[in-house]
């Protein structure tokens, strides 16, 4: 897909080396979890760099050492980061270092083994959340049936302005969001080629919440 048909799909994947150097990283079977969540919070701090480019900005005056001048800073109300527990944790702590004042979600959901399907346990959301652009975060997209759970959640609770930010996709999952939310803009580290039997995406990282955690 080129760049341009990336755009008018809502989906931008960030082509740069230092991101596919680390993604390469987060694949590899050997890395460790430690090394793991490092990479998840790098890989999240570089593409958060585009996730976040429409945020808006407003004129303010500034006084430097040398003169007033006037100058862009974020306007409106912080944005909320909402991440899907519990491979998301890791994406909320790294964006919070870029947007300090930004306000927390929490969406826990895991997925049954058998049927692959999203079932949410636990949900805490700024109660003001219609209020702010939100940006929901999660490792991996891909049936994309969390992602689409978490955005009905989102839309329920009023959200309209929508992102999402996730680490590796896939065809299947990126379908399955903008078949139900076309306008919700994803960005990703790496699109890769399809979800196995299992829906694991294939060549992927494997399990991410597991690799994060250590608890496989
Ligand atoms: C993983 C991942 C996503 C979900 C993606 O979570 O972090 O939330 O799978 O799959 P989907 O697109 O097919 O819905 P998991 O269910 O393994 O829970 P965990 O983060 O607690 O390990
Ligand atoms: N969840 C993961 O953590 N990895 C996959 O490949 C698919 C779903």
């Amino acid at each position: 897909m080129t760049a341009t048909e990336e755009a008018a799909n809502n989906l931008t994947v960030v082509d740069h080396p230092l991101v596919a150097h680390k993604i390469t990283k987060l694949r590899n079977d050997q890395t460790d979890s430690s090394a793991f969540r490092s990479l998840c919070q790098e890989v999240t701090l570089l593409t958060a760099y585009e996730a976040l480019r429409h945020l808006p900005t407003e004129q303010v005056s500034v006084t430097t050492p040398l003169t007033t001048t006037e100058a862009p800073r974020l306007a409106g109300p912080a944005p909320a980061i909402v991440g899907i527990l519990r491979a998301g944790l890791v994406m909320v702590e790294a964006i919070l270092t870029l947007i300090p004042h930004g306000r927390v979600g929490h969406l826990g959901l895991y997925r049954d083994p058998e049927t692959h399907r999203p079932i949410e346990y636990y949900k805490k959301l700024p109660e003001d959340i219609h209020t702010r652009k939100i940006l929901l975060v999660d490792p991996m997209l891909a049936t994309g049936g969390s992602a689409v759970h978490a955005l009905d959640v989102l839309t329920e609770a009023g959200g309209t302005d929508i992102d999402l930010l996730s680490i590796i996709g896939c065809p299947e999952g990126v379908a399955a969001v903008h078949d139900t939310y076309p306008d919700t803009r994803i960005t990703l580290a790496a699109l890769d080629q399809r979800l196995n039997e299992q829906a694991y995406i294939v060549p992927g990282l494997g399990d991410a919440g597991d690799r994060i955690y250590g608890t496989k």
